[in-house]
């Protein structure tokens, strides 16, 4: 019922048929300014859809092209820590479905806990750690809240193959990892920097897992990107900021970009 509400509201304003889902984390909103023949949709607009108050999320959802590919772009996400449930945070998951999309494209800011990686730097999300600490409602048609076996290979593997294809072809490697996601909304100590790490985290983040999981429930395809932003050293004390991990969103997003641009024809 919420969701035929919500899907009035944007039906209303655009007639596309959106092929792929992106969402926008941290500081990479400025993607969105790629967008041909933009429809976009304020968070207000669509009932159901949980609001953004974090910094560096601007709270749109765009219909339109990129690469000729038609796709639905959220320009800002929602987390956990500002107080919504899995459930608000799924909803527009299951909105950009209900609109069309088959697959979809996860990117967030996150803290480097594998050493090798550097500030700037896009990586490859292989696989995740769920450490939300949060039941986990199925948003499909499933009763059960059992996961099926088909989560143990969540990042699709063919999308993966060929995200680095493209980038060795425009001269870097694309790095992978596992992402590890927390509650939030604090960063970590060192402590807890050494712990994730112990336990094979290569970055540590405060989103996307409850959207990844709400996309593979209803049998779309994901791949993730994400955006170093700053490299734990739990060995020296110091200060990670919101400011901080926006700059380098910045500049990561400059990469991130082509890399969308030539993938998405291959997506669709
Ligand atoms: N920890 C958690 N989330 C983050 C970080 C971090 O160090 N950097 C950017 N997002």
């Amino acid at each position: 019922m919420k969701l035929n509400i919500a899907e009035a509201a944007v039906r209303q304003r655009c007639s596309m048929q959106p092929r792929v889902g992106i969402i926008l984390g941290s500081g990479l909103g400025g993607l969105a300014d790629s967008i041909q023949d933009p429809t976009s949709i304020p968070y207000q607009a669509i009932a159901g859809f949980p609001s953004t108050t974090a910094q560096g999320h601007r709270g749109s959802l765009i219909l339109g092209t990129i690469s000729g590919v038609p796709v639905v772009v959220m320009q800002g996400r929602s987390h956990l820590y500002e107080g919504n449930s899995i459930e608000q945070v799924a909803f527009p998951v299951q909105l950009m479905e209900r609109l069309g999309a088959k697959s979809l494209i996860v990117s967030n800011a996150s803290g480097g806990i594998n050493p090798r990686f550097s500030s700037g730097e896009v990586v490859l999300i292989d696989s995740h750690i769920n450490m939300m600490s949060r039941p986990w409602k199925r948003t499909g048609n499933g009763e059960s809240i059992d996961l099926p076996l088909r989560h143990a290979s969540v990042y699709d593997e063919i999308f993966q193959r060929k995200a680095i294809e493209i980038a060795a072809k425009s001269g870097f490697a694309l790095a992978r990892g596992t992402y590890l996601a927390t509650l939030g909304p604090t960063y970590e100590t060192r402590a807890e920097y050494r712990f994730f790490r112990w336990i094979g985290a290569d970055m540590v983040g405060m989103s996307t897992v409850p959207e990844v999981l709400a996309a593979i429930d209803l049998g779309m395809q994901v791949i993730g990107f994400s955006i170093v932003t700053n490299v734990a050293n739990p060995d020296v004390i110091t200060k990670t900021d919101h400011a901080e991990v926006l700059d380098w969103a910045k500049v990561a997003q400059q990469r991130l970009l082509p890399l969308v641009q030539a993938l998405l024809p291959q997506m669709a």
